[in-house]
């Protein structure tokens, strides 16, 4: 397949766009490289034939129009989207703008290439969004496919946003569409604001391992590579209309996954001081913390077959590895703006 891969200079998507180049398929990687895009983590693909690069933004109708005519794609896998919670508490403008009128233009672009090609059965939309569309769950229960919405968050409103115009464009355009929603992502490559490499990063320099409120909050923890996994399954073999769930059938609190990166650290590079939970500080929450996600994965795993390949020990250990040996990666990450401070407490 040729697959345009949106946000494939970012976390999730580069894994995406690494897996589907390893397994056959061509790529077209189209980011604008905002300040969490970073080449380097697709440049194992970079000269590879069956990839390519756009560097654009889903914002402009024009630059879309363009990528659609030069490399008649198969398929869309749209990430791109504005993706920290804290920075959308300090400034949701870009979320709306991203998020939610992007894929505005994103849906457009896809429905007149499509249209222009004779409406072939076989095209997908495939959107990616995230469990914390479905709001808060107290200490039992997880989410469906049919739980209803309820975001919380400007981040998480701009992604509902974003699910109920894909959703539109199949029923009233019929354009092939597929969903998914995937709990938190963890592994390689996961920019250095995000709380498992920030606990990491910071354990290594000796800095206070900040977490938010008293660290009850759960998350339901997926392996990055796990989740590309799931992506170019539901992308190759979903039901068009059809959505589905990704979790990791991992839930830990925060403090639990603290925890455990710390015993995996003491481990690998064991401190003098004693052990790396010594510098675990608990700092105001962030508002409107959502208390719990946990993800039902029943029918990705019964019409896919899929299901994760790690626990969250396992992922944990091999991401601990990954930041071990590729310090220059994260260095030059640290670097950028706003990374290190402490954002969305304004609110
Ligand atoms: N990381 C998670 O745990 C998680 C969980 C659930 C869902 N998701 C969703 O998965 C997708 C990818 O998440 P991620 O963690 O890899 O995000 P990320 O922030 O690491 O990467 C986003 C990428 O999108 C690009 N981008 C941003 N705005 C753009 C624009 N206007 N035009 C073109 N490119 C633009 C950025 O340059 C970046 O490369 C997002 O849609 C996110 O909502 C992420």
């Amino acid at each position: 397949m040729k697959l345009l891969v949106t946000g494939g200079a970012g976390f999730i998507g580069s894994a995406v766009v690494r897996q589907a180049i390893a397994a056959g398929h061509e790529v077209v990687n189209l980011d604008a490289l905002t300040y969490a895009a970073c080449l380097d983590n697709v440049a194992s693909v970079a000269d590879h034939p069956g990839y390519a690069f756009e560097h654009a933004d889903i914002r402009d109708r024009t630059a879309l129009d363009r990528v659609f005519a030069t490399h008649r794609p198969d398929a869309v896998m749209h990430l791109a989207a504005e993706s920290h919670v804290d920075r959308s508490i300090d400034g949701p403008g870009s979320f709306i703008e991203t998020n939610v009128m992007g894929t505005f233009h994103l849906l457009e672009a896809a429905r007149a290439y499509w249209t222009a090609q004779g409406k072939p059965e076989s095209f997908r939309f495939h959107h990616i969004s995230t469990d914390e569309v479905f709001g808060s769950l107290g200490p039992e229960g997880q989410f469906t496919e049919s739980t209803p919405y309820d975001p919380r968050s400007p981040y998480s409103a701009s992604k509902a946003g974003s699910d109920h115009l894909v959703r539109a464009w199949s029923e009233t355009y019929g354009l092939p569409v597929v969903l998914t929603n995937c709990s938190n992502n963890y592994g390689p490559y996961h920019f250095p604001e995000k709380l498992i490499p920030v606990v990491i990063l910071n354990a290594l320099a000796g800095k206070p391992l900040p977490i938010y409120g008293d660290g009850s909050n759960v998350r339901d923890w997926l392996y990055v590579e796990d989740h590309a996994e799931a992506l170019l399954l539901v992308v190759q073999q979903g039901a068009v209309g059809r959505s589905y769930n990704i979790g990791g059938e991992n839930e830990r609190t925060n403090l639990q996954l603290v925890q455990t990166l710390c015993a995996i650290l003491d481990d690998r590079r064991p401190r003098a001081e004693g052990s790396y939970a010594d510098l675990t500080t608990f700092v105001t929450d962030r508002p409107g913390h959502d208390a719990r996600y946990a993800i039902d994965p029943t029918r990705i795993r019964e019409e896919l077959g899929w299901r994760p390949s790690v626990t969250v020990e396992e992922g944990l250990a091999r991401t601990v590895d990954w930041y071990l040996v590729n310090e220059p990666w994260w260095r030059a990450l640290q670097a950028r703006q706003g990374v290190g401070e402490r954002l969305g407490v304004s609110a």
